[in-house]
């Protein structure tokens, strides 16, 4: 009458044991060593760890941007996600200037519900506040449909970008309502003046993408939202920070006692300025996203701040383009590249590979930056934890798996992967999505449009 996952360690945010795990229906009924299989349908956890499915909190699926559409909609984007052992994905609904929140929510929706195979919630990108207050009456609306947090850009002038006066409006109502503000940190006007300096000297190619987004740059924005939000009395969340400078200035908040988080992604990881875009050539233009890479030895802080807790999530910012015909629209000017790399399927093998493997991360910490903190900081009670009650998001993973990363075998609809022909040790072998097996020894194998919508509850900021 159940599926009993049996004979593996199961590893939470805060613990790990020997047990089995019991599902019933889309929730998780026990999990207790021994459990008797009578009746039930047993899935063999030998040698395999049980976790709680991957939250990817930070995604961009069907969006509109620079000119394209991002290449993944929701039902790749979600394969490619369960595949990779992620369960549930928050992605963007982006509210056009001039447009109201509701409208960004009903498109989003729409291309969501009957696509997604796993369950998604969205945030809500504020651009405009509309005319009397609208905009601040709609935040809460869209509070009462589940949306609990709120993205701010300080970044793409004349596309996304707000002023700070718009953006201390939203976060002073965010503070009231309890929503949690997710910031793109980068100060936006000063990077287009150097943008234009560079084009002016005929620096075209995507490695001038990269030199134009100083880290000082980030970390003058990341300051600057803390302060906004400390003074609003909002709940902050800086996403993709990328370096060191950025860091120091969250460090600072938090040693302060403020309830400043943040997520960094595993691109800012393990990738560089120097080996991936050295300026050699328009390859590099696979590496263009926002912020861009950084020197190598930014890594070495952004670890030790997810080791020590300074940074809470790792998710991916996984925004898609294929190489051949839509990184191209910026062949001659790295200002029409679409900003974005695919990144949903690889999260947990790189996090596991470059930091378990490596002894950095133990595996309850794995799972506390890849799941359980982005369950608990964006409000989903239900999901996160392998415990009784909770969703049945049960992810099998096997840590002894060796896997090559590759475009030709990826199920992301790019035509390149950031990570091409890396051989990484860990991978998941079976996944759970309430309940519904969607993924067996790594292949999707669950019915397209199975996702539900979550409503997100306001959180707290632990
Ligand atoms: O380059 C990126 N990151 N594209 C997606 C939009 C954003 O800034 O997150
Ligand atoms: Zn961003
Ligand atoms: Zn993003």
């Amino acid at each position: 009458m159940g599926i009993l996952i049996q004979g593996g360690v199961v590893v939470n945010g805060d613990g790990r044991r020997p047990a089995d795990v019991l599902i019933v229906g889309e929730k998780i009924a026990a999990v207790e060593a021994g459990i008797s299989p009578e009746g039930h349908t047993v899935v063999d956890a030998s040698e395999m760890l049980v976790m709680p499915g991957g939250i990817d909190v930070h995604t961009h699926l069907d969006m509109p941007f620079g000119g394209t559409v991002s290449a993944d909609d929701y039902t790749t984007g979600t394969i490619a996600a369960a595949v990779g052992g992620t369960t549930t994905v928050i992605d963007f609904a982006l509210q056009a200037k001039g447009h109201t929140m509701r409208e960004a929510f009903d498109t989003w929706m729409a291309k969501g519900i009957g696509k997604a195979c796993l369950d998604w919630s969205l945030h809500m990108a504020v651009t405009d506040l509309g005319e009397g207050g609208a905009g601040l009456r709609e935040m809460e609306e869209m509070v009462a449909e589940g949306i609990s947090s709120f993205k701010l850009f300080m970044a793409y002038p004349n596309v996304l970008m707000i002023d700070d006066g718009l953006m201390f409006q939203v976060m002073q109502k965010a503070g009231a309502l309890g929503a949690l503000c997710c910031i793109h940190a980068e100060n936006g006007s000063a990077i287009d003046v150097v943008v234009g300096q560079m084009i002016a000297e005929g620096k075209t190619a995507p490695h001038y993408h990269a030199l134009s987004r100083s880290t000082k740059a980030e970390a003058e924005a990341t300051h600057r939202a803390i302060a906004l939000a400390e003074m609003a009395g909002a709940r902050v969340y800086i996403v993709h920070l990328s370096n060191e400078d950025a860091l120091r200035e969250l460090r600072h908040a938090q040693n302060r006692g403020l309830r400043a988080l943040a997520e960094t992604c595993p691109q800012y990881l393990v990738l560089s300025l120097e080996e991936q875009m050295p300026g050699k050539s328009w390859e590099e233009a696979k590496y263009v996203f926002t912020p861009p890479l950084r020197e190598k030895w930014n890594h070495e802080a952004l670890w030790g701040a997810l080791e020590d807790g300074a940074l809470s999530v790792v998710s991916t910012d996984h925004c898609p383009f294929r190489f051949a015909d839509q990184k191209s629209l910026g062949k001659d000017d790295f200002r029409k590249i679409p900003n974005g790399g695919p990144g949903i399927e690889n999260r947990l093998q790189i996090l596991w590979h470059f930091g378990v493997n490596s002894g950095r991360l133990s595996p309850e910490r794995f799972v506390e930056l890849s799941c359980a903190a982005p369950a608990r900081i964006f409000g989903m009670p239900q999901k996160g934890k392998i415990a009784v009650g909770m969703d049945a998001d049960v992810m099998l993973w096997d840590p002894e798996a060796e896997y090559t990363i590759s475009a030709s075998t990826q199920k992301m609809a790019t035509d390149y992967s950031m990570f091409e022909g890396w051989r990484v040790k860990g991978n998941a072998r079976h996944v759970f999505s309430r309940g519904d097996l969607v993924v067996e020894d790594g292949r999707w194998v669950g019915e397209v449009g199975r996702g539900r919508f979550v409503k997100r509850a306001v959180a707290s900021a632990s």
